[in-house]
């Protein structure tokens, strides 16, 4: 795969309905995930699990790019295989989470998101190690008085002055901007807090001169709060979702991959589906799923070598429905029962 510039890699993530795999866990996160299932969370473990998600046939047409936590990007498959050429030997690019996590922010319970100090230098050794694009997540939180202007524009800002590095190392950077859905605030909440935050997001992308050709934005979706009693439905999602994004995101971006964020698998699957069946714009729309993906294949695996299959074909599933959902081509009662 020769991909040189910039918009050629970010094209080439999103092409032809394909998406993200998010396997980006920290070790914590991992560890939760893992206690789900009552599997240690140790070195082994995470490696194994991993390789076998990167060796699922799955992967091959319907995954684009695969986002690693550092530990990922430095390990050898059990036949000694670094994951990084498993992954591109399927057609996806390695990419690496390269944030350093949430730092309390003002007097409300606010986080903003650290890492840009010696951000360069990792970097330089991240593309020495096969990686091709990265991910920071940037926090926003709906409750009493929050999310603040002060914290939106820190958060973002941060974003911005990260991307300008990465695509000065040669990288593209995806820019996460998540909105949580915990909470049980309203859908027109949620759609107020990622409208001031896209806004704020792209004009500080502007300030920095960031590549937006070079460039995937990884939103979360409109939707209502978690523990809200009144959950808007999929073509509601979907359209104030769609009518967000419009509003704030250059039609020259070439990709808006989203993070699932605690929805359901087929959820997410549906809310994508219907947001690329109405159409209307010119970013490719696709996903950028951790749990959403990983969900049923980790269930299905459950730590046991015998179960690889099965779990393989759990992930096979849910990136091929992602991927039609892409496109616009998911039909439920078909092909998702
Ligand atoms: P979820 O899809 O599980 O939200 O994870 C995506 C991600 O990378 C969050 O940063």
């Amino acid at each position: 795969m020769s991909l040189n510039t910039l918009e050629e890699i970010a094209s080439y993530i999103v092409s032809g309905g394909k998406g993200i795999l998010a396997a980006d866990e920290s070790n914590p996160t991992c560890g939760k995930r893992f206690d789900s299932i009552g599997v240690e969370s140790n070195e082994n473990n995470r490696r194994d699990y991993r390789e076998m998600l990167f060796r699922s046939s799955g992967m091959k047409d319907n995954i684009g790019g695969v986002i690693l936590f550092d530990e990922t990007i430095r390990q050898n498959a059990k036949d000694g295989t670094p994951l990084v050429d498993i992954i591109s030997n399927q057609g996806a690019l390695p990419g690496i989470k390269v944030d350093k996590g949430l730092q309390p922010f003002g007097d409300l319970d606010e986080t903003v998101t650290v890492g840009l100090d010696g951000l360069d230098e990792r970097l330089k050794e991240y593309v020495s190690l096969g990686a091709k694009f990265t991910k920071w997540r940037a926090v926003i939180k709906i409750g009493d008085g929050m999310p603040t202007q002060e914290c939106i524009d820190a958060n973002m800002k941060a974003l911005a002055d990260y991307a300008k590095i990465v695509q000065d190392n040669g990288m593209v950077p995806m820019v996460e901007p998540e909105v949580l859905m915990d909470g049980s605030h309203s859908i027109e909440d949620c759609y107020d807090a990622s409208d001031r935050s896209l806004k704020s997001l792209f004009k500080h992308l502007a300030d920095n001169e960031v590549n937006i050709k070079g460039t995937i934005l990884k939103p979360n979706m409109v939707t209502s709060g978690s523990n809200s009693n009144q959950q808007a439905d999929i073509d509601e999602v979907a359209r104030k979702t769609l009518d967000c994004l419009i509003a704030n995101v250059p039609p020259e971006l070439p990709g808006i991959t989203f993070l699932s964020g605690g929805q359901s698998d087929i959820l997410a699957t549906a809310h994508l589906d219907a947001m690329n069946k109405i159409g209307g714009f010119e970013w490719k729309l696709s996903f950028s799923y951790g749990r959403a993906l990983q969900a049923a294949a980790l269930k299905a695996w459950g730590g046991k070598p015998e179960n690889m299959f099965i779990s393989q074909d759990a992930l096979s599933h849910r990136a091929k429905m992602n991927k039609l959902a892409s496109l616009g081509d998911w039909d439920q009662g078909l092909e998702d029962d």
